[in-house]
């Protein structure tokens, strides 16, 4: 620049060619200003709606593959923390995680790191949970529909049995008196985001009907049995605090039922955000309600309980994500089809219950946006999602699917005899493989060839 300035005689001429410069510009700045503001916006949208940094997404998905779930161990412990931050005014507070959503022995460890307990739906749930550090007594373990022997043989282990059906209540009392119980009642409230987890209503199979606690009484006074808790769940996503509030009272109601109670759980439910501007369950306002009534109704009883829950889906969802490759980007007559490398087989929410998984393009986060439908390889109809505004995809692009982390791995399969994918734990800064992907002989493994018995009917056909 100096040396081009150098040959020009007079300071008017170099005031001169610096105006058009700078007005040459301004000139280019305004014809592109849409695609600049376009660009910094999505940009800035992007980054600002994910937890860990697409960049950091894209060095684990380098290092370890595609498919691949990520969970960021951060936004874990923040949402554990901002719901025992919700419910500070309670003396006795307990969480415990819904391991069904995402129950990886790395991410128990991190709960119980945390000073979580842990909700269980079965017996290998409870192994688990022991398996990963949790004492007896800070797992609750809450199945429906399972046989008497696999309650007596979560018993025998010492963890805090919580049932939901009078027939096996009464069994499991005439038997085991002594064994302290927790029931889960039914309170009879429609809650939840979709019917299919929706469960408090009166149709459903879970829990024990509030119309039926004349005769819950009469089975706890014949057979001698300790009731130390009360339970309910009626859904998940549920939005509106009220739900909570109103079913909260039926079970204070049930509560002066019972002279020995230690604790009462609320269950769980909260709904997270699964979009930019989504709304999510109020936690600090619940807290503050559920608090003081909770507060008080201790005092009412005379004995200060445990206030427990029992989140899954608040605690890890939006920690996760799922990163696939995109295979084929295929344009037809109506629709640009992103295809990857993965299907409903990894992750079903979205033709199970029509969840909505925002996905990003973390190769690309820069690039224009543009339309797509994307799409998985299984040999149905495999939609992750329609329409979606999402920067320009190339083949061999790895796209984010958000809010991976909760009810995703725990729901893959082998369907087409595909491998499930493997898993990460982003904890301080670093990436921990946590789950190995699956190989051939995996899906191998359990199955037993019975390959003598067709031989011996292949040669029997080649003979005749
Ligand atoms: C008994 C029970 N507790 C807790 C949960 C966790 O619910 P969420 O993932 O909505 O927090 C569930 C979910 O199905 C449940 O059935």
């Amino acid at each position: 620049m100096n040396k081009f300035f150098s040959k020009i005689r007079t300071s008017r001429e170099q005031v001169n060619i610096l105006f058009c410069y700078f007005y040459n510009k301004l000139l280019y700045l305004i014809n592109y200003r849409h695609y600049f503001l376009l660009q910094s916006k999505s940009y800035f949208k992007f980054e600002q709606n994910l937890f860990m940094k697409s960049s950091e997404l894209l060095k684990v998905a380098k290092t370890y593959g595609a498919p691949l779930y990520v969970y960021d161990a951060t936004k874990i412990t923040s949402q554990y923390e901002r719901l025992t931050n919700a419910f500070k005014g309670v003396e006795s507070l307990r969480l415990n995680y819904a391991c069904k959503a995402l129950s990886n022995i790395a991410v128990l460890r991190l709960m119980h790191s945390l000073g979580s307990g842990l909700d269980t739906v079965s017996i290998q749930e409870v192994k688990l949970g022991l398996l990963a550090g949790f004492k007896p007594e800070s797992i609750i373990y809450t199945p429906n529909g399972v046989s008497l022997e696999e309650i007596e043989e979560a018993a025998t282990l010492g963890v805090q049995i919580n049932i939901d059906n009078l027939s096996v209540l009464e069994q499991f009392g005439s038997k085991h008196p002594d064994i302290p119980v927790c029931i889960r009642i039914n309170p009879h409230v429609m809650a939840g985001g979709n019917s299919n987890i929706s469960v408090g209503h009166i149709d459903s199979k879970f829990g024990i009907s509030i119309h039926q606690i004349p005769h819950l009484l009469r089975i706890v006074d014949l057979t001698n049995m300790n009731i130390n808790g009360i339970h309910m769940h009626t859904g998940s996503d549920i939005l509106d605090i009220d739900v909570f509030l109103y079913a909260s009272e039926i079970l204070f109601e049930t509560a002066k039922n019972f002279k020995n109670l230690d604790f009462i759980d609320f269950g769980s439910g909260f709904k997270v955000p699964y979009k930019s501007g989504d709304i999510e369950t109020n936690v600090e306002e619940l807290g503050k309600k559920l608090t003081a009534r909770f507060n008080q109704f201790c005092s009412e009883y005379g004995r200060q309980l445990t206030l427990a829950f029992e989140p899954g889906k608040f605690l890890v969802s939006e920690a996760g994500y799922f990163l696939a490759k995109v295979n084929v980007v295929k344009q037809t007559t109506s629709t640009i089809f992103a295809s990857v490398d993965s299907g409903f087989n990894h992750l079903i929410r979205p033709m199970l219950y029509g969840s909505n998984h925002e996905i990003v393009n973390i190769s690309n986060p820069d690039g224009r946006e543009r339309y797509y439908s994307v799409v998985g390889y299984i040999c149905e109809t495999d939609t992750f999602g329609s329409n979606r505004r999402i920067n320009e995809i190339a083949e061999g692009d790895i796209l984010a699917f958000k809010n991976a982390g909760a009810y995703c791995f725990t729901m893959a399969s082998n369907y087409n005899s595909r491998y499930r994918p493997a898993e990460v734990l982003y904890y301080q800064g670093k990436a921990h493989l946590i789950r190995e992907r699956e190989t051939f002989d995996d899906i191998l493994k359990n199955q037993v060839d019975i390959a003598d018995v067709f031989e011996a009917k292949v040669e029997k056909v080649v003979v005749k």
